[in-house]
């Protein structure tokens, strides 16, 4: 019999496919990275075919490692970088241009235009999302107004979009021989293109984007028996297992922290930060500059919305110190380089290298280092580096708390950059609330996990996820009030001097 839960994770930097038992423990896995192509300042993309190679290496790998075969998995969930673009042919299988990926600006005059005739308040109304170039939609037009072929392939039907889900799931499924052409709620939530309240893709909303509605996957709910199909026999995992679940990846790591109650919060630290609060059925439109998205629909059950709070420059900031400064070797550094330090010496690092997100939303925005002296070393740079990976999420946290009315009792963290231990003291100091780790770090695996589980019985209800939930480590807050309000108060100043910096 089945036991065991297979999740792909469709990254910013890298796939990896993850093999849970029923307890939620990490029986094995397989990642690879993949090339960040950086054609000119501003502009990020992917190779999606290099992607499915890749994740396709990693289902093998992972299988073999294991010892373990397609049998031995009774459902399969993907989760992804979310928004990242990719338009292909749906008959020769072949992308038309690269992935554009999240982080990428070169949309900076599309996402500008829409607010200034009052289409971003439409967008505001019926995506829940400020208009900006993180999104899908203004990445989708893009390619239609700039790749030769694509908008008449997109009319008669050949040209098709999906973020990185549809992608991988279309390729499992059969591809060019009947793969299935589909996304899921969270994902679709982070286009501009689907209306939060029918959960349909909105013509007005299409119209604006001049986007020919037969491009896009049809939308299901996150967590499914039948929705996305079966992996193919002859693909990578050499046998049929049905994938049940999908959704974006910050979503997932909300499911993989057990935040199944309205109210309850996670902080994802990655490439970017992105921390969600659960607001239940009730859809919250945000005054304070956050996001309101999906968080997760399970089958034959109302949709869960979520007030998201969206960060785009935090790990990467400590890899900015790596590859491009040169001033550590390796990430962990950034903590012992940091710690040769008391504190942050007066200098503050606000790593705006994509314009600011939430709660700002300034794609004017470029990065500053601010409260420099001679007696400033490498080592205030990466405390400063630190804090503000904390700062930005201090930021995002004070404007969930306005929205909500709900405040942080203790922070769940997750993701690479919470194995850094100064870090995540900073961030308690930084908050003034405890942070909190769970045992299984890999929490946006375990959701997509969780879902696809959750759709075929394996797992009966969230309360069996819950008792899978258990503390690793926490961090206390050591810091006064009054140095807690000083720092902050110096962190806001430093953000002004990053504003109205691009014309
Ligand atoms: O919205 C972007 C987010 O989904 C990317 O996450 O972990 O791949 O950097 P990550």
């Amino acid at each position: 019999m089945a036991e065991f839960v297979g999740a792909v994770d469709q990254g910013t930097t890298s796939s990896r496919f993850m093999i849970f038992d029923h307890s939620g423990n990490e029986v094995g896995r397989h990642q690879l990275e993949h090339e960040q192509i950086l054609p000119q300042a501003g502009w990020v993309e992917h190779d999606p075919i290099e992607i499915v190679e890749r994740t396709n290496t990693c289902l093998q790998q992972a299988l073999t490692k294991t010892g373990l075969s397609a049998s031995d998995l009774v459902a399969l969930g993907i989760t992804n970088q979310r928004e990242t673009t990719v338009v292909w042919n749906r008959r020769t299988g072949r992308p038309y241009y690269n992935a554009i990926v999240w982080q990428d600006t070169r949309t900076d005059r599309i996402a500008t235009a829409l607010d200034r005739d009052g289409r971003g308040d439409v967008i505001r109304r019926k995506a829940g999302l400020p208009p900006a170039t993180y999104f899908s939609g203004g990445k989708i037009q893009w390619i239609l107004e700039n790749v030769d072929g694509v908008r008449e392939a997109a009319e008669n039907g050949d040209a098709v979009f999906g973020n990185t889900d549809t992608w991988v799931i279309w390729n499992l499924t059969g591809g060019t021989h009947g793969g299935l052409h589909v996304t899921d709620v969270t994902n679709a939530s982070r286009t501009m293109l689907m209306d939060l309240e029918t959960l349909d893709w909105d013509d007005e909303l299409l119209g604006f984007f001049g986007i020919p509605r037969q491009m896009l996957p049809e939308i299901k709910p996150s967590s499914s028996a039948t929705a996305f199909g079966t992996t193919l026999g002859g693909g990578p995992l050499g046998g049929e297992v049905p994938i049940t679940g999908d959704l974006g990846d910050q979503q997932a790591a909300t499911v993989g922290q057990v935040c199944f109650a309205p109210g309850e919060a996670k902080n994802t630290y990655g490439t970017g930060n992105f921390m969600l609060l659960n607001t239940g059925t009730e859809l919250v439109r945000s005054e304070s500059g956050l996001l309101t998205t999906m968080c997760y629909q399970f089958e034959g059950e109302r949709p869960v919305y979520a007030l998201e709070g969206s960060i785009a420059v935090t790990g990467s900031a400590v890899q900015w110190l790596r590859d491009q400064l040169g001033i550590i070797s390796g990430a962990s550094q950034s903590e012992s380089l940091a710690r040769q330090v008391e504190d942050n010496g007066g200098v503050y690092f606000v790593p705006a290298f994509s314009g600011l997100f939430a709660p700002y939303w300034r794609s004017d925005a470029r990065g500053a280092i601010v409260g420099l002296s001679r007696f400033n070393t490498n080592a205030h740079l990466a405390r400063a580096t630190l804090e503000a990976i904390c700062y930005q999420s201090r930021d995002v946290s004070d404007a969930m708390t306005k929205d909500s009315g709900v405040t942080l009792e203790t922070l769940k963290v997750d993701g690479g950059v919470t194995q850094n231990e100064l870090c995540m003291q900073i961030q308690a100091d930084v908050l003034g609330v405890p942070v909190s780790r769970p045992v299984v770090a890999e929490t946006t695996a375990l959701g997509a996990a969780y879902a696809a589980g959750l759709a075929v019985g394996f797992w009966k209800n969230t309360d069996e996820l819950r008792e899978n939930w258990n503390e690793a480590r926490r961090w206390e807050p050591t810091w006064s009030q009054e140095q807690r309000d000083e720092g902050y108060g110096r962190w806001k100043k430093a953000v002004e001097r990053t504003l109205d910096w691009v014309d």
